[in-house]
């Protein structure tokens, strides 16, 4: 995937966020929804102490449906045309239409336990480009 850097931007402390609890968040800008999860267990590319932060864009890749999350199997689903994306596997598509799997924020978490947005790695729906 087509790692992109964006500016910094703090998203939350991990003591606001409770398990399995998606927080909304806007990352690189206002017109970019996405959640941050904490997972609970370790993931691939999980930030953080446990390894199980997680942050995704909640545009649907196919044609830019707000995705909701389900909490039973840790996935963003769309109410467009039903594609699927594990919150567990960067965002890896389990079903539908979409042609790419989904924008993953890549995180950091300083020693205070600020966790930060630092990048993308896929083109977040409705850009041309992955730049500010
Ligand atoms: Fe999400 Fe079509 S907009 S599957």
């Amino acid at each position: 995937a087509a790692r992109v850097d964006y500016p910094t931007s703090r998203l939350a402390n991990i003591k606001d966020l409770k398990v399995n609890e998606p927080m909304p968040i806007h990352y690189p800008d206002m017109d970019s929804p996405g959640v941050l999860v904490k997972l609970g267990a370790r993931v691939p590319g999980g930030a953080g102490p446990d390894g199980d932060l997680v942050a995704y864009s909640t545009l649907c890749p196919h044609k830019g449906y707000p995705l909701a999350y389900d909490a039973k199997d840790r996935t963003l689903n769309c109410p467009g045309h039903f594609s699927r994306f594990d919150c567990e596997k960067e965002g890896q598509q389990v079903w539908g239409h979409a042609t790419q799997n989904l924008p993953m924020f890549r995180l950091t978490v300083d020693a205070k336990g600020d966790i930060s947005a630092v990048g993308a790695d896929e083109l977040i729906y409705g850009r041309t480009r992955n730049v500010l």
